[in-house]
């Protein structure tokens, strides 16, 4: 019932929680489009979470939140506010269907929910967030930008991560990132970033942002790391999607395996394929690496590409035996793992940070975080920018 008039109880769920709670609102970010985002992100949220209550996977996922919502600067006592405005709101919007059993069995899971969340906070160890300085800036073009990062603080991940920043040039807003390189001895961290139209966080951080500004990092999260297994392996990456792949080929030349890996990079075009001198490289030097550019013909429109794929991966064939790694725009994993499985590769052994279809991931054109962002529609993500050339350096 809710469902049917989700938008209604999306404001009434808002303005309760801001009209008896002033100094919540602090807490949001500042733009009323960010906002308008949020709300479909946070009450999204709250509702799949309790629709999805038996999944034995709620359970770490809600750990996660919590400790991840410190960084929002969450105190423990928001969580009653939070709940008392998220009743308000289905009480309002689901009618005669709102008795006394329904209030005390949402009034339960609500309470089930915040205190995982606040059992999740209080258990970490882990700052609210990492300060980290911006230490170099590299652009291609208008819409790519890769920044070097170094946490103020250890900053624990795995190749293949993410992690969601926050600016002081948009306050409030944090969007997830793909980190682009397997841990450093001097700790630094590789953002790679494709700016979004309306996008305010990802156009400051590509136009803006410069060495010297200090970012915000939440902690790193996804399960897009490699797994070790006798199986060769082949890396598939799409637009800044890949970021991760590059941190997971770093990881394999460091302890280069014994199987062969296949790499296909897809581009828009040729000359956006921003880091193919060092991809360059890699095929050069490691024996165990084949790669794959795949890029529209001159002149065709850049859903060409993923034509070509198709056509390359339909003919290197041996799908069945091989670990998969994919990345790049939802839409593109879809694609490219429902042709996959065609193929014959093996479903669990395609691995992407998992995006249900029907829904668009997060602002950032890697992956998807949470379920909240589930529900959001964004704008399709820019693969690469089409006047691309050699990065600039700030
Ligand atoms: C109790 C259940 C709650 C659930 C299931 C929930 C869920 C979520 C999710 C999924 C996100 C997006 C995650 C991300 O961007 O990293 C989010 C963001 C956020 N939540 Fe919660 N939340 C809850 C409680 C609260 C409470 C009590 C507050 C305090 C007012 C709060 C404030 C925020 C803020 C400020 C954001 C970020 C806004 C933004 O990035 O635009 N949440 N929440």
């Amino acid at each position: 019932m809710v469902e049917r008039r989700a938008e209604h109880a999306v404001k009434f769920f808002y303005s309760h929680l801001f009209w008896h709670n002033p100094g919540v609102r602090d807490l949001f970010p500042v733009s009323s489009e960010d906002m308008e985002r949020q709300r479909d992100r946070l009450f999204a949220a709250l509702t799949h979470v309790i629709s999805r209550f038996d999944d034995d996977t709620i359970g770490p996922y809600l750990h996660d939140l919590g400790r991840d919502h410190r960084k929002f600067l969450v105190r423990p006592e928001h969580y009653a506010v939070v709940g008392s405005s998220l009743l308000a709101a289905l009480a309002a919007t689901s009618g005669s269907a709102w008795t006394p059993k329904v209030e005390k069995a949402w009034t339960e899971a609500y309470q089930v929910i915040a205190d995982a969340m606040l059992a999740g906070a209080d258990a970490s160890e882990d700052p609210p967030w990492w300060d980290a300085e911006v230490v170099r800036h590299l652009q291609y073009g208008q819409d790519i930008g890769v920044l070097t990062l170094r946490p103020h603080a250890p900053f624990p991940y795995l190749p293949g991560q993410y992690t969601s920043v926050s600016s002081e040039r948009v306050p409030r807003t944090w969007r997830t990132y793909s980190i682009g390189n397997a841990p450093r001895p001097d700790g630094t961290v590789d953002l790679h970033v494709s700016r979004i139209d309306r996008g305010r966080l990802s156009t400051a951080l590509v136009r803006e942002t410069q060495p010297g500004d200090v970012l915000r990092l939440g902690a790193a999260g996804g399960a897009l790391t490699f797994r070790r297994s006798d199986r060769p392996v082949s890396l598939i990456a799409a637009g800044t999607g890949w970021a991760p792949i590059r941190a997971l080929l770093e990881e394999l030349a460091d302890r280069p395996p014994d199987q062969d890996v296949r790499l296909f990079v897809v581009a828009r075009d040729g000359a956006h394929l921003y880091d193919r001198p060092l991809i360059d490289a890699y095929g050069t030097s490691c024996g165990w690496l084949d790669v794959t550019y795949i890029t529209p013909a001159p002149g065709r429109h850049r859903n060409e590409a993923t034509e070509r794929l198709a056509t390359a991966l339909s003919n290197r064939g041996l799908w069945p035996d091989q670990d998969v790694y994919l990345s790049g725009p939802v839409q593109f994993i879809d694609e490219t793992a429902r042709l996959l499985e065609e193929l014959g590769a093996r479903p669990a052994r395609l691995f992407h940070d998992v995006v249900p279809s029907g829904g668009r991931g997060h602002d950032q054109p890697d992956r998807p975080l949470g379920f909240g962002e589930w529900f959001l529609n964004r704008p399709e993500p820019h693969w690469l920018n089409p006047s691309a050339r050699a990065p600039k350096e700030y």
